[in-house]
């Protein structure tokens, strides 16, 4: 339990025997199980202590084993995942009561996507069904984008860690829908806005907030288990002691370096995102009282990562 390792054979026989097995993919890793089984998706929930109201993506290996699958694609989906499968896309259809119920919380609707990774597009080939596959890590916190994360984040609990490196995106994949032929973004992420409407022109953006309407429902998002506070962070080190940095760009003054993170020094945004997650670990494990974190330019992956620093930020507690 909790092993990490790269033996392919064996992920499949504990996949094959109803087991969970954590899987590498380009964005984060996922917690993946059959998704044909209601028990093995149950499990997941159980082993991530995640709402079942929440739904999950489905994971294939290729377009044609979706549609095989009995799922239908609609024509701006299409070109969508022409041009970004295999990849960090996920595009919700309607599920046609091809998945238990299980699987996508009850909705008559089913997310599902081509991750890119060689291990996990391998492992998917070999099996006769689809891994459904949340991120993998506790309800709540950050999303793990290594192997070890895993095993922090979930540690025994998981059957096996298949090992495939650090994620290249690091964080989730964009989520997008069709309704009356337009492309509406659901969840910001690895592909940029700018990218989707280059090829289907101006989407519509529906992001829901991770602001419950009721005190009593509050949720914790993203949490490095350190309050984030997100703002101008050389105005908030005078309002702060003993802080720990999350910067873009630079380091800042009057903070010992071993106590900030830069997420890229040269402003690459997709350098910052691959970045973001193992740093925001990295703080919520040293011997601070708060991170300040400041966004990243609203460009590309920018949007992904603000929404990430926003939910991570929020004043929020586990009921
Ligand atoms: O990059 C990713 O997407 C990673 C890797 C493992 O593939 N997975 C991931 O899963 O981030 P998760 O469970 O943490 O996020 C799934 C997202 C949630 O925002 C969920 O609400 C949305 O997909 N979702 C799933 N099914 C949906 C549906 N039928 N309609 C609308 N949104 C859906
Ligand atoms: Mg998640």
């Amino acid at each position: 339990m909790g092993i990490i390792g790269d033996d392919i054979i064996k992920a499949k026989e504990i996949l094959d025997s109803g087991g969970v097995v954590a899987i590498p993919t380009e964005t984060v890793y996922g917690l993946a199980g059959n998704a044909t089984s209601p028990k093995v998706v149950a499990s997941i929930f159980d082993i991530k202590q995640r709402p079942s109201f929440n739904p999950l993506i489905v994971h294939f290996n290729s377009v044609n084993s979706v549609l095989k699958f009995g799922l239908t694609i609609t024509d701006k989906l299409h070109h969508l995942i022409e041009k970004f499968w295999p990849g960090p896309l996920t595009i919700v259809v309607p599920s046609a009561g091809k998945v238990p119920g299980i699987v996508t919380a009850g909705l008559d609707t089913v997310a599902v996507r081509v991750p890119n990774h060689p291990l996990t597009l391998e492992l998917l080939t070999k099996l006769e069904y689809p891994l459904a596959a949340p991120s993998a890590n506790k309800f709540g916190f950050t999303s793990p984008t290594t192997a070890q994360h895993v095993k922090d984040s979930l540690g025994s609990k998981v059957d096996y860690i298949f090992d495939g490196g650090p994620c290249s995106v690091g964080v989730e994949s964009t989520v997008v829908t069709e309704r009356n032929n337009n492309i509406t973004i659901l969840r910001n992420g690895g592909i940029s806005l700018e990218q989707i409407e280059q090829i289907v022109g101006k989407v519509g953006i529906e992001i829901s907030s991770s602001k419950p309407s009721s005190p009593g429902q509050l949720i914790q998002h993203y949490s490095p288990g350190k309050k984030i506070i997100l703002g101008n962070i050389v105005n908030n080190i005078k309002l702060y002691s003993n802080p720990g940095i999350l910067s873009f760009k630079n380091l800042v003054e009057h903070v010992e370096q071993s106590k900030q993170r830069v997420l890229s020094e040269s402003g690459n945004i997709e350098e910052a995102a691959a970045n973001l997650f193992r740093m925001m670990r990295e703080l919520g494990g040293l011997d601070i009282d708060v991170i300040l974190a400041e966004k990243v330019p609203e460009m590309g992956l920018g949007l992904a990562i603000n929404d990430r620093l926003s939910r991570a930020s929020e004043d929020l507690k586990i009921n």
